[in-house]
């Protein structure tokens, strides 16, 4: 037996900020941004979307996609930076609101790649046999941890939740994880200040360290799970930067028919939810079809990555 993405859902919060709305603040210009990340607007969450509504949004539509009841949700993973209180953990409190039945339920730190984290223990929770059903969140409110005057973040960050359920499948559709992180390169984006955290970044060597190693990661992840490129039929990475996507699809020889997610366009860099509102995305607008292979690769803060190959539900 083994385990596959049954649902996805997303939710993006109501609000739709432009480029033209930020760009005095740090002395920007919307053409810059847009030529720099791709970024043209993001969706910024209001006071009543908060990390567990908007996880609970996600989360109904991933089991109502999946046909999965609450009550058979075994564990809840939540993947954020962004929920503010050191304990208890959001995905507690998510999994009540959803009307489980006290399953497991604990969050994952690991920035950007968390939703990818979360995918990999999902599926060998399930594989194993400690789980009939893994719900598996991304979400952030990055907004509230952002410095608005801070050139180098202010225009990438942004807010949203995504959320996919894991369950048993008689083939495999979740490929073995590539994983790690490079601790040497730690500070380079992270939060100031225990109580009121703000996020910095060294955008320059961020980019870097994306642009050339994460290719690498992305191809040994094809190796692992027997696969070539001509094999995919969509790449969704990490929303983080066009430039960065473009970069690895062309250092992959990624062929011209795999369908490439570009969320990032519309919803700026949401961390751990990138990859799930991505997908939804590329769903929605027909871009990705059910049993589709799509290579999910994320990477960001720790520095920390994951990657696997996923056959879409
Ligand atoms: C953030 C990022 C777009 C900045 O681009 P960059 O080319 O590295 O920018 P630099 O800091 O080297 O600055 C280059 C020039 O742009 C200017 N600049 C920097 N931020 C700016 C902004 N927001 N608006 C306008 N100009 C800006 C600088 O002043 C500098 O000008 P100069 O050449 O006249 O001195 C880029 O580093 C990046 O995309 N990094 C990866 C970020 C990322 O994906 N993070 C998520 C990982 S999870």
């Amino acid at each position: 037996m083994g385990a596959a993405i049954l649902g996805i859902g997303a939710y993006r919060p109501a609000r739709i900020v432009p480029n033209e709305e930020i760009v005095d603040a740090i002395d920007s210009s919307d053409e810059w941004i847009q030529q720099r990340s791709g970024i043209r607007t993001r969706r910024i969450a209001g006071p009543d979307e908060t990390v567990v509504s908007m996880s609970v949004a996600a989360a109904r539509e991933a089991l109502a996609t999946a046909g999965v009841e609450p009550r058979q949700v075994d564990c809840v993973i939540v993947a954020t930076v962004s929920h503010l209180y050191q304990t208890p953990s959001a995905a507690t409190l998510i999994a009540h609101e959803l009307g489980t039945d006290q399953p497991a339920a604990f969050d994952i730190s690991a920035a950007c790649a968390g939703f990818c984290h979360g995918i990999a223990l999902a599926a060998d929770l399930v594989r194993g046999g400690s789980a009939g059903h893994v719900l598996v969140i991304g979400v952030e409110r990055l907004s509230e941890i952002t410095d608005p005057t801070d050139r180098g973040t202010a225009f990438i960050f942004a807010d949203g939740a995504g959320a996919a359920v894991v369950g048993r499948s008689e083939s495999d559709g979740i490929s073995p994880v590539v994983w790690g992180s490079d601790g040497e390169q730690w500070d380079l984006i992270r939060s100031v200040g225990p109580l009121q955290p703000i996020l910095t970044m060294q955008g320059s060597a961020v980019f870097r360290w994306a642009s050339y190693s994460m290719a690498k990661i992305a191809l040994q992840t094809l190796d692992r799970a027997g696969l070539t490129v001509d094999d995919l039929d969509c790449f969704v990475p990490h929303q983080a930067n066009n430039r960065i996507t473009d970069a690895m699809a062309r250092a992959m020889g990624l062929p011209d028919r795999v369908k490439v997610a570009r969320d990032i366009v519309d919803a700026g860099n949401t961390s751990a939810a990138s990859i799930p509102l991505a997908l939804d995305r590329m769903i929605r607008d027909g871009d990705a079809r059910s049993g589709d292979r799509a290579l999910l690769i994320a990477f960001g803060a720790g520095l920390s990555y994951a990657a696997q190959v996923v056959t879409l539900p």
